[in-house]
């Protein structure tokens, strides 16, 4: 750290005083003054504002990693390499797949808690708990995956707000008490615009009668952020019970159009 000697003597009460100094207490006194420096730093950076990447920067990193930023969860490891998978069970349920292969899950828990708390509809609370599940798989458009995943289970309603929560996080919407995240501009870069076919999904849900239901989705979503809120999916049990068809040959044995999107998740290490 660089001292300014002009203005550590002067607020010191100047050259005079100084003098009269010992040895011990001018050494605690420069210590103190770079303490001071150093918090003055300190909370001018904090209170500057956070600055973004531009959609240039985030790009320039794509051949700095040996995974693309798309591949699902399941199949990279954030630091170091990827734990062994416990197997699933031979008729897995949607508890199971939150257990073992969506865990920790505490965004899309915390996502339904919310929704929950504040009197959602069942369908909603539902969505919520599902709505960034398809994420351990694939990560582009999985506003599409996650519905496409989950379709053959939940009403028609849960699949439409998972479908299209995706488009819906771009458009802020003031009156439903959405505003445009933070996290986008951090993930996307602050100058990003979404490509054509969202934007077309955005007029075509602007008008369309269910437009709140994925619309409450983001709602929620951007207060599902709380690192130290303890989830369990226990409080759904009954949402699920009545809303999620779980098949008796398990997610993945039953034929369905996403059964091997099931499989996929639980034999993430298969190689073909
Ligand atoms: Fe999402
Ligand atoms: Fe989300």
């Amino acid at each position: 750290m660089e001292i300014d000697r002009r203005a550590f003597i002067a607020s010191l009460g100047g050259t005079a005083a100084v003098c009269l100094m010992d040895h011990e207490a001018k050494a605690e006194a420069l210590e103190h003054y770079m303490e001071d420096q150093l918090d003055q730093a300190v909370e001018a950076r904090q209170g500057q504002p956070e600055r973004f990447p531009t959609v240039a920067e985030i790009e320039a990193e794509i051949e700095t990693r040996p995974f693309r930023r798309g591949a699902g969860s399941l199949f990279t490891a954030g630091r170091g390499n990827v734990a062994k998978l416990e197997p699933m069970p031979a008729r897995p349920t949607l508890h199971d797949f939150f257990r073992m292969r969506f865990a920790p899950a505490n965004h899309v828990l915390q996502s339904a808690t919310r929704a929950l708390k504040t009197g959602m509809s069942e369908e909603v609370i539902l969505a919520c708990l599902l709505h960034d599940c398809v994420l351990s798989l694939i990560k582009p458009d999985h506003g599409w995956w996650g519905a496409q995943l989950f379709e053959p289970y939940v009403p028609e309603k849960t699949a439409f707000a998972i479908r299209y929560h995706q488009t819906l996080r771009f458009y802020p919407d003031e009156q439903a008490g959405y505003e445009y995240p933070d996290q986008y501009y951090r993930i996307f870069g602050h100058d990003y615009s979404p490509p054509a076919y969202i934007e077309q999904t955005y007029k075509m849900l602007r008008n369309h009668k269910w437009y709140m239901e994925p619309r409450l989705v983001t709602v929620n979503d951007l207060y599902a952020f709380d690192p130290k809120a303890v989830v369990s999916i226990d409080p759904f049990e009954d949402v699920i019970g009545r809303h999620f068809k779980q098949p008796k040959e398990g997610l993945g044995f039953d034929n369905s159009p996403s059964a091997h999107m099931w499989r996929t998740l639980a034999r993430p290490d298969s190689p073909l």
